[in-house]
């Protein structure tokens, strides 16, 4: 048969079946009957392959009128026959005794958890917390901390620029700067933050991470505060029987500068570990007893005359230390690109 005749049948058949319709169920079997993937509409459109290619459109056109003509007088009919039929003709097709979906309650990324925690300490000890641009100026990402354009040491952190002048800071120690600058001292500032730094990802490096820096200044600021403010700190975040050994290192902007490392969280510092009846050589510190968290010193009096400081009569510490890093000591996290692979199996487990 034609088509289009079978278009018009289908129209003529429902037209009579839903006009005799008494009930909600009555609806829902027609529109079963005719809207369903088994009914008529949906075998015409199936078939509309087999026509010339001249009368596919037109035909296909039809058919579709046609399932909105009797869309609507279903809905029509099921209005006229009232409410309650029209309910139920609406209802959506609900168990209601199934047991609900359960939602994902939210919680803090690990790394802004450790950041918190840091924070936390600090402001115990008197220091307010700062913040500073991800996109920083040469000159406080560098010169005015005591790195010039031709040090080697700048090689490491020379970064993503923006354009001639500026760049994606490579290190929270420019918001030194900037506090300074701002303010008189005495000072006593942690910042955290973003940082960024040309490294290629692996299981310890990242294009992109956190630090804390820290920065004190007064009269009479001494080398021992520093070994006090930090030996606290990493018993208040590793615990309390956490040992702090200082390494001399160097940094252009402190003088002298030291490299701070805490006693293994995992082998009490002891570098073995004693495993059923063997002992061997704990893989957390390399056997060593030691981790390396932060680096630090004593601010270099050219970064105090830097931002207008009398270097003769204010003294200072400062610090910096890696998010990243610390929280994967705490927590025993041996790939750094797992904080931002957005795992919710590995992100739940904090
Ligand atoms: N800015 C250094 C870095 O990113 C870390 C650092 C070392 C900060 C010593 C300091 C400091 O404030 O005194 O590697």
């Amino acid at each position: 048969m034609d088509i289009k005749k079978e278009i018009d049948q289908i129209k003529s058949s429902a037209e009579a079946d839903i006009n005799a319709a008494k009930t909600g169920a009555d609806i829902d079997n027609l529109r079963v009957k005719y809207l369903g993937k088994k009914g008529p509409i949906k075998d015409v459109l199936s078939r509309l392959g087999t026509l010339p290619p001249e009368q596919r459109g037109e035909t296909g056109k039809l058919a579709n009128e046609l399932k909105n003509s009797i869309e609507a007088l279903l809905q029509e009919k099921a209005g006229f026959l009232g409410p309650a039929a029209a309910a139920v003709s609406a209802a959506p097709k609900v168990d209601i005794s199934l047991p609900g979906k359960p939602y994902r309650t939210g919680f803090r990324h690990p790394i802004y958890r450790t950041m918190d925690e840091i924070c936390a300490v600090f402001s115990k000890l008197g220091f307010s917390i700062v913040y500073g641009p991800e996109i920083e100026t040469e000159f406080n990402n560098f010169e005015a901390l005591n790195i010039p354009l031709q040090h080697p040491s700048r090689d490491a952190f020379d970064t993503f620029y923006v354009d001639n002048k500026n760049l994606l800071r490579s290190h929270t120690s420019p918001v030194q700067i900037r506090t300074m600058l701002k303010t008189k001292p005495p000072v006593r500032v942690i910042v955290p933050g973003k940082v960024y730094r040309p490294d290629t990802p692996d299981a310890r490096h990242f294009y992109m991470f956190h630090q804390v820096e820290g920065l004190m200044v007064g009269e009479d600021v001494t080398f021992s505060d520093l070994k006090s403010v930090l030996s606290m700190f990493a018993q208040k975040m590793f615990g309390s029987s956490t040992k702090t050994r200082f390494r001399p290192s160097f940094f252009p902007f402190t003088e002298p500068s030291a490299e701070v490392d805490v006693s293994c969280i995992i082998c009490n510092g002891k570098g073995i570990l004693q495993q059923a009846e063997k002992e061997k050589a704990c893989s957390t510190c390399g056997g060593s007893g030691w981790l390396e968290i932060l680096g630090s010193g004593m601010v270099n009096p050219k970064v105090l005359q830097n931002v207008g400081y009398d270097s003769e009569k204010y003294t200072g510490f400062a610090f910096g230390m890696g998010v990243e890093r610390v929280a994967m000591v705490k927590y025993q996290i041996d790939d750094i690109r797992l904080f931002t692979e957005n795992n919710y199996r590995f992100l739940s487990q904090f």
